[in-house]
């Protein structure tokens, strides 16, 4: 059993049932369409975005972590596409109309490629939407890798795809101090990256 396997198992949500705040007030701003939620753990954002009418296909490398997924879409009567998967390995059929990322980090000598594939997610006039935790937050309590590499900065997602790609530009790019209150796994202050990335 992964690491995931065991943190989902042993409790009974890790990162609540609740949606990522940034994530769900970007999605609120779009008339629904389809959404892809890589990394998805427990499902909170997967559901959320179905009740509000998205079409949503998700994936996590955790079985245990899609389980309750399915679990909770059943509970809360909605339907998602929710499968294990890995990222550097998923290939969706169609590209989405937006690609979350929440808290979705990977060594660094993988993140770049990982940011690159997510982008090829995306549909022409999409976006992708993105928060993670900042370097910053090494020190603190409040969840997140505890490696400086797995972190973000400002610049990431510039050099990951703006640089990148000459067809996304970021239009939104935040070093953001806040307090969590995600689950028990995501409790206090803490500083986030939130960036949206638009693709032309
Ligand atoms: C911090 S959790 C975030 C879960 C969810 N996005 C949320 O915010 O509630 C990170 C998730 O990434 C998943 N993960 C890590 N590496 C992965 C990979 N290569 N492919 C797919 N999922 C992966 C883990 O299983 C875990 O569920």
């Amino acid at each position: 059993m992964n690491m995931w396997d065991e943190r989902y198992s042993a409790n009974d949500t890790v990162y609540g049932v609740q949606p990522n705040v940034f994530f769900a007030s970007q999605l609120a701003l779009r008339n629904a369409g389809t959404v892809c939620l890589p990394c998805d753990g427990e499902g909170r954002n997967a559901v959320h975005a179905a009740a509000q009418g998205w079409t949503v296909s998700a994936f996590d490398v955790s079985p245990v972590g899609v389980q309750k997924s399915q679990a909770l879409a059943v509970s809360r009567g909605v339907d998602i596409h929710v499968e294990v998967a890995d990222a550097f390995v998923y290939a969706p059929d169609a590209q989405f109309d937006v690609v979350g990322l929440v808290f979705a980090h990977m060594p660094e000598e993988r993140r770049a490629e990982f940011h690159a594939r997510a982008w090829q997610w995306v549909k022409p006039g999409g976006c992708m939407i993105v928060e993670g935790f900042h370097r910053d937050q090494l020190g603190l309590n409040s969840g997140g890798p505890k490696r400086l590499d797995m972190l973000f900065h400002e610049a990431t997602f510039a050099e990951d795809v703006e640089r990148a790609f000459d067809d996304a530009t970021v239009v939104w790019n935040a070093r953001c101090a806040q307090v969590l209150d995600e689950g028990p796994f995501h409790q206090g202050p803490a500083v986030t990256c939130q960036v949206v990335i638009q693709k032309k």
